[in-house]
């Protein structure tokens, strides 16, 4: 029956209303837009709501069979929202699902890292070392001034702390200027006789060149033993050094002064073009250094090296600038 009264024509306003509303949920394409269409039809300010302002004025019974149709009309609005809304999630999460699914096939991606030269050399020089018999140690790059200079038989005003120049704390510590501070810590820590190497970091207040950074790799070495001699440092290092250069090396030693060596030494090779090149400074270890470590010398002798691993790295790939090994630069480092 056709109602013509004010309550019909709002009851069918509510209707096309809820038509319009029930449409609109089934276009929504994702949970957003239709949390917006929910709002828009639904919500406080919604046209719903705009439209029972005309409630009011209804007679009792018009308002009785309004608010039945209103009642219905947003009980399905709702219904449909919750029916859409769990489609919607479920949809986007199949999609998640599907996008992230792990392929353990998957072709690995053709840019991979891999060390860089400095380290496969310092792997290197561990494995052959190891060989030897000698043990691999670390100790910390912020060092005292004990563990960088005095105990190794520097005074606190010996001249040769200037062969070093030294980045200080804030503190009066300093950073390591070089790797012979763990000579002194392996004193501390192993009873003689042993035999380490040290590979690490070390820093200088310098002013950077071709051939100077304020940050490079050494490698110490040091053994302890009984009737130890210069003959051993040689024998050692030849046998390093071949199985780096994979030929058969010859060495020379010329003196080189460092406080805690006596004597001291810069070891040469010969290159395969006859010239003899520097290559490593090294020494019997200092009577005082082994005092300082708790070693007796009358009992114990020792030898010491210092290798520079950057030095190395150069010399075997042809490198001209040191400054090329920690600028972080892919052209260069992608070579090795
Ligand atoms: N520590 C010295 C330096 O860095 C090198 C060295 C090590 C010399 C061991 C002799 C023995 O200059």
């Amino acid at each position: 029956m056709p109602d013509e009264s004010a309550g019909g024509a709002l009851q069918s306003k509510i209707t096309e209303l809820g038509a319009a509303a029930l449409a609109a949920l089934d276009s929504c394409a994702s949970p957003g837009e239709l949390d917006a269409a929910y709002q828009q039809y639904l919500g406080k300010k919604g046209e719903l709501s705009a439209i029972m302002k005309g409630f009011g004025a209804l007679s009792p019974e018009e308002k009785k069979s309004t608010g039945q149709v209103m009642h219905q009309t947003r009980t399905g609005i709702e219904e449909r929202f919750a029916a859409r809304k769990q489609s919607l999630e479920e949809e986007a999460l199949a999609a998640r699902l599907a996008e992230e699914a792990y392929d353990a096939l998957r072709p690995l991606s053709a840019e991979r890292g891999h060390l860089h030269p400095i380290s496969q050399l310092q792997m290197q020089v561990e494995e052959i070392f190891s060989n030897m018999g000698f043990r691999i140690m670390d100790g910390p790059e912020v060092e005292t001034d004990l563990h960088n200079f005095g105990r190794l038989n520097f005074s606190d005003d010996h001249p040769a702390r200037d062969m070093q120049d030294t980045i200080w704390t804030v503190d009066g510590n300093l950073m390591r200027t070089h790797t012979s501070t763990i000579q002194v810590r392996t004193m501390q820590k192993l009873k003689p006789p042993f035999r380490i190497i040290a590979p690490g970091r070390v820093f200088r207040y310098e002013e950077t060149d071709a051939t100077h950074e304020n940050t490079f790799h050494q490698v110490e070495g040091m053994l302890i033993d009984r009737d130890v001699s210069v003959a051993h440092i040689i024998h050692i290092m030849k046998t390093f050094l071949s199985e780096i250069f994979e030929r058969e090396i010859k060495v020379r030693l010329r003196p080189g002064y460092f406080p805690f060596v006596e004597p001291g030494f810069e070891l040469d090779y010969l290159r395969e073009d006859g010239r003899w090149l520097e290559l490593m400074p090294c020494g019997m270890v200092h009577p005082n250094v082994l005092r300082a470590g708790g070693i007796d010398p009358e009992e114990w002798s020792g030898f010491a090296f210092g290798l520079g691993l950057d030095r190395l790295v150069m010399m075997r790939y042809g490198i001209e600038d040191i400054r090329h090994m920690l600028a972080g630069n892919l052209r260069f480092q992608q070579q090795f």
